[in-house]
């Protein structure tokens, strides 16, 4: 059953936008979905501000894996939890390709971001090669695994896995519902390898790649998927209200 959503802005908005987006969106969302809304950095204050009392969680879209001191531009996990941030998106593809964040620093990023009370959204998916040549399940495997490493499984509780296909990301591409289904049941049996059955059951997981309110409802009907992640689509307060309206 879908009941999460998680919105990413990527590089969009300044804070005077974030508040005019959160004054038509707030007014009308009915609170039905368990919802994240990941600002930019520089909205962050905005939307603590306006979503003060209402049932929307902040959320960062990333945290350094440092904790404090000599790391010039980045923001840390302390930083993040008292400025009202509840979950930080960690392993984004276009961290990854960007600045190469590779599985070590994403694992070093969970924990700092666990140490300081933080959830996490940890994205893992495959490339269009992978895809091709039948690596899919052995990539989230990889990504899981080592993002994973060392965390105790009560910890998993503050973890959502987002499935997001990296050729799917903006592309209007969309994987089919049974292969996410399938995908989905892959991640929980990494989970259920790694740290229990019970675990592997309870983890959230969610999809994300070029969602809309077009093709939401071919995920609505994705077996044990618990949510989405939307990116360019969130970015019209209408178009997220009309998502989450039809889910
Ligand atoms: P799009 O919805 O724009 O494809 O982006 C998905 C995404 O990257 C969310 O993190």
């Amino acid at each position: 059953m879908i009941d999460i959503v998680i919105a990413n802005f990527k590089m969009n908005q300044t804070p005077e936008e974030t508040k005019n987006y959160l004054m038509t969106f707030l007014s009308r969302f009915d609170e039905k979905v368990d919802l994240t809304l990941c600002l930019p950095y520089t909205s962050l204050s905005t939307g603590e501000y306006l979503c003060r009392g209402k049932a929307v969680r902040l959320g960062s879209q990333n945290i350094s894996e440092d904790e404090e001191g000599r790391t010039t531009g980045e923001i840390s996990g302390r930083m993040l939890k008292a400025s009202g941030v509840d979950f930080c998106l960690v392993g984004h593809s276009e961290r990854r390709k960007k600045f190469k964040e590779d599985s070590k620093i994403v694992n070093k990023k969970i924990k700092s971001a666990l140490k300081n009370g933080l959830g996490v959204i940890l994205c893992v998916g495959e490339s269009l090669a992978e895809h091709n040549t039948l690596k899919t399940y052995e990539v989230l495997r990889e990504q899981i695994e080592n993002a994973l490493k060392g965390l105790y499984e009560n910890e998993l509780e503050r973890i959502i896995i987002a499935y997001e296909p990296i050729w799917a990301i903006g592309t209007g591409e969309t994987p089919m519902a049974k292969e996410i289904t399938m995908a989905v049941k892959e991640i929980r049996k990494v989970i259920a390898d790694d740290f229990s059955p019970a675990a592997a059951d309870n983890i959230k997981v969610v999809y994300g790649g070029s969602i809309d309110s077009k093709n939401v409802k071919q995920f609505t009907s994705c077996k044990n998927l618990n949510g989405l992640l939307i990116g360019g689509a969130c970015l019209d307060p209408n178009s997220l209200l009309k998502i989450i309206s039809l889910l």
